[in-house]
């Protein structure tokens, strides 16, 4: 029987977090999954400091005897807002997810969107493997994510170099800036402009959940990184009136660099379509082969039709790896899903 247990819970024993270790190992190596290959206690440090930072993180694995067959992780946005909101992630070792499994998560779900009084979750998946259980659930997809991966070796250095030339030429009303740890001065603008251009994405419909990221969320999770062997790399474009005008950036697991996720880059209105974008991921991609030896790749998610992103990423060399998606799923049709079985 598969049983839903939080990485808090005090059933969580050390064979447990071994067994997790083997999950994530496992979906690596079958599926291509993206997970640090880190030692179990690693993995348990980790994970119970960003339950104990981030106090709307909820972490969850399936166990089936003294198995574990899933990874399950739900975050809040805009809690305590009128536009809160949750959105759920997970993994799984089956090539075809069991119903059993979609209901638990499903059970675990609806308590967690009813202690909140949230009516609907945002289910994001990596692979069309991961989006087998949204027809249980009775889910409506909202957009096709797609992930991408590239191969540092396979990578087109010369184009990365030409742009690392010319780009900056052409922009000479912009200062690129490198940071680890956001400088205060920055920290409400940069807030505020990655709210703007996450809203911004392009999207297939006009569904998904508006995320407004705050100051105290990003220092949150910078100091979660520093305890905990992480980084987030960030780069800046800067205009003479030191406005950021762009911004691209990386998170990297100091332990196991070998993957690293290239998460969100952005370019401000009036200043789209001069190659800034370009510039920001070149410099991010050198920055990161020069600090970590050991990176071999580079894992990223877009929307199907954010067609820019895509055009820039495919001249770097990134490669289509998977096709998943972003879906919203209603508290009453997983309630509907656990009465009828889904
Ligand atoms: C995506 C984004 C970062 C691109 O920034 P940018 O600085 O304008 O990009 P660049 O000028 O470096 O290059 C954009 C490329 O996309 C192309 N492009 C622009 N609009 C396009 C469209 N609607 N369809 C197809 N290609 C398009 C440009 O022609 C250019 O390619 P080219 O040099 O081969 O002609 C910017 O549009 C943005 O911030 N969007 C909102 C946030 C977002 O979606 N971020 C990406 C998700 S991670």
């Amino acid at each position: 029987m598969i049983e839903i247990v939080a990485l808090n819970d005090p059933r969580m024993t050390d064979s447990h977090w071994q067994a997790l270790q083997s999950l994530l190992d496992n979906l690596r190596l079958r599926f291509d999954s993206f997970y640090p290959e880190i030692s179990w206690r690693k993995i348990k440090e980790q994970k119970l400091s960003l339950l104990k930072t981030d106090p709307h993180q909820h972490i969850y694995v399936a166990v089936n005897g003294d198995n574990v067959v899933g990874y399950i992780t739900s975050g809040g946005r805009n809690i305590g807002q009128p536009d809160q909101s949750l959105y759920l992630y997970m993994d799984a070792d089956f090539e075809n997810v069991p119903r059993e499994y979609s209901l638990a998560v499903a059970a675990e779900m609806v308590r967690l969107l009813e202690n909140y009084g949230i009516s609907e979750i945002e289910y994001v998946s990596n692979s069309k493997r991961m989006s087998q259980p949204v027809d249980r659930w009775h889910g409506t997809q909202l957009n096709i994510l797609n992930r991408y991966r590239l191969i540092r070796k396979a990578a087109n250095n010369g184009v990365i170099e030409r742009w690392l030339e010319n780009i900056p030429e052409r922009n000479g009303d912009m200062r690129l800036e490198f940071y680890e740890i956001m400088p205060e001065n920055y920290l409400e603008q940069y807030a505020e402009l990655y709210s703007r251009l996450l809203s911004e994405m392009p999207q297939e419909g006009d569904g998904n959940k508006e995320y407004h990221v705050t100051a105290e969320e990003i220092r949150m999770y910078e100091e979660w990184r520093r305890k905990n062997h992480r980084h987030q790399y960030y780069f800046l474009l800067h205009d003479r009136g030191d406005n950021i005008t762009g911004f691209s950036n990386a998170n990297i697991d100091d332990l196991d660099p070998t993957e690293v996720y290239q998460s969100l880059t952005g370019v401000i209105g009036g200043y789209r379509g001069r190659g800034l974008s370009k510039w920001l991921k070149a410099a991010l991609f050198e920055k990161i082969g020069e600090d970590f030896p050991d990176n071999k790749v580079m894992i990223t998610d877009m929307r199907a039709v954010n067609e820019p992103i895509q055009k820039v990423n495919a001249q770097i060399g990134y490669e289509l790896v998977g096709e998943g998606g972003e879906f919203r799923v209603t508290l009453e049709n997983l309630r509907a899903a656990l009465s009828d079985g889904g």
